[in-house]
């Protein structure tokens, strides 16, 4: 079996652990869209690990780590990161395109894209306009590639085509930076050289990544699939504009990988015991101005600030509304709870059961954005559970009754079980209540 896993809020669900964890079942891991945007804090052993790009199965040997079509891809971060995976010991025994390998068709992420970015955040100051990006260059890639005016991976292996299809891209882009945004226009010499000098570097690392998946399936590798932002900021279904540009719902391991329908795999949406969200957009069970002071403890103890940015998280309670529409879009067949050990201590904990709008209840997502802006949530208030020591946590059954009431509540409302529990940061503080690549 493989395995798909998904965000099932508004990104930092805690992927990155889940994805470690399971990796260790697989043998190919991909990444199939955004890019370096994602930010996955791993903790193996005590030492933490920020990977953006990079698949976060890299830590375990002996595993093929794929960036799929789908992705828009930054070179420059991506040498930084296998760098910074060298210096930690990782490619001891082997070489490290012996372990990654980069999708010929995946877009390439140049410093335009990133300056573009910066610019049109930066034109739309505080206004409606702001997505509060991750100023990364993710969404004018995205464009570009859906505007057919986008440099693939293998253009750079290509200098005479890449030479065309940069000066044809610069063409316009120069023309935004000088009379648009009054700011220095790019030079084609300088950008083509680096180019080439990427692709020459990047060249060992080159593949056909569809036809590696596509034989995996045929011979019953297990691969597993590892998503990046949430279900929320899916362009598609997600609280649109207020969303990243890429299909981040199940949908999205398809088309961003070359795969079909045959593929046989369990979906895992990760979700945390309470909500987050990076960035602007609504928010409808958030806390920040109502419950300002818990908000703040819930960030501190779950130290919630940005791995890609290091922006402050904004915070809420679990919303059993949003998660259930994500099971919807995702097809989702479990769930990981992801950083319930935060709540530990609390008195009452919160989940929203229904959206309240004028004078009705709703149980699902508006598709408006300025009505998700206007509900009110109603709250199913269950009690808290006391602090406990993680030691002693070797099965469900040795959690707090409350605790466990908590997951169990959940699991009624979805309708589909909690397949991970995680009660610490570490590997090791996680309990596998079933195996999705064994069912
Ligand atoms: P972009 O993906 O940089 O274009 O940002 C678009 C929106 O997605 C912003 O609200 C970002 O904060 C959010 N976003 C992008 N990547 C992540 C992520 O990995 N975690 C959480 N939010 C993200």
């Amino acid at each position: 079996m493989n395995v798909i896993v998904i965000g099932a809020q508004w990104g930092d669900e805690g992927k990155g652990k889940v994805v470690d964890i399971f990796s260790a079942k697989a043998e190919y891991i991909v990444r199939y869209q955004g890019g370096n945007n994602a930010g996955h804090t791993l903790v193996v052993n005590g030492k933490k690990t920020v990977l953006h790009l990079i698949p976060s199965g890299i830590l375990h040997a002996g595993k093929i780590c794929l960036i799929a079509n789908g992705v828009v891809f930054d070179p420059n971060i991506f040498f930084e990161e296998v760098q910074s995976l060298a210096e930690s010991g990782v490619f001891k025994q082997v070489l490290p395109y012996e372990m990654i390998r980069v999708s010929e068709r995946a877009h390439v992420i140049l410093p335009y894209h990133r300056t573009l970015d910066r610019l049109r955040e930066e034109y739309a100051g505080n206004g409606k306009g702001k997505i509060g990006t991750t100023m990364r260059g993710i969404g004018p890639a995205y464009e570009d590639k859906v505007a057919r005016r986008g440099i693939q991976v293998i253009d750079l292996l290509r200098p005479q085509l890449l030479k065309t299809k940069l000066q044809l891209a610069l063409e316009e882009k120069n023309i935004l930076f000088k009379h648009l945004f009054n700011t220095q226009e790019v030079e084609f010499n300088k950008l083509y050289e680096e180019c080439l000098k990427l692709g020459e570097k990047l060249k060992p690392y080159v593949a056909n990544v569809r036809v590696i998946l596509s034989e995996a399936v045929r011979d019953n590798r297990p691969i597993l699939f590892e998503g990046a932002q949430g279900t929320l900021l899916d362009v598609d279904h997600g609280t649109y504009p207020y969303v990243t540009s890429s299909n981040t719902v199940t949908g999205g391991v398809l088309t961003g990988s070359g795969l079909g329908l045959n593929l046989k795999a369990k979906v895992i949406g990760i979700t945390k015991a309470y909500t987050t969200r990076v960035g602007t957009g609504p928010f409808p069970t958030e806390i920040e101005h109502t419950e300002k002071e818990l908000a703040n403890e819930i960030r501190k103890i779950g130290a919630e600030f940005g791995a890609t940015t290091g922006r402050p998280r904004r915070i809420g309670w679990l919303d059993l509304i949003a998660l259930k529409y994500a099971v919807e879009v995702n097809g989702l067949h479990g769930l990981a709870l992801m950083k319930a050990d935060v709540l530990q201590g609390f008195d009452h904990v919160k989940i929203c059961t229904g959206y309240r709008y004028a004078s009705s209840t709703f149980y699902d997502l508006p598709s408006s954005i300025e009505d998700l802006e206007k509900v009110e949530p109603s709250y199913e208030i269950l009690s808290g559970w006391p602090r406990y020591e993680k030691n002693n946590m070797k099965s469900f059954s040795d959690l707090p009754q409350e605790m466990q009431t908590f997951v169990r509540t959940i699991e009624d409302y979805l309708g589909i079980p909690v397949v991970l529990l995680s009660i610490g940061p570490g590997r090791e503080e996680t309990l596998l209540l079933q195996d999705p690549f064994q069912s």
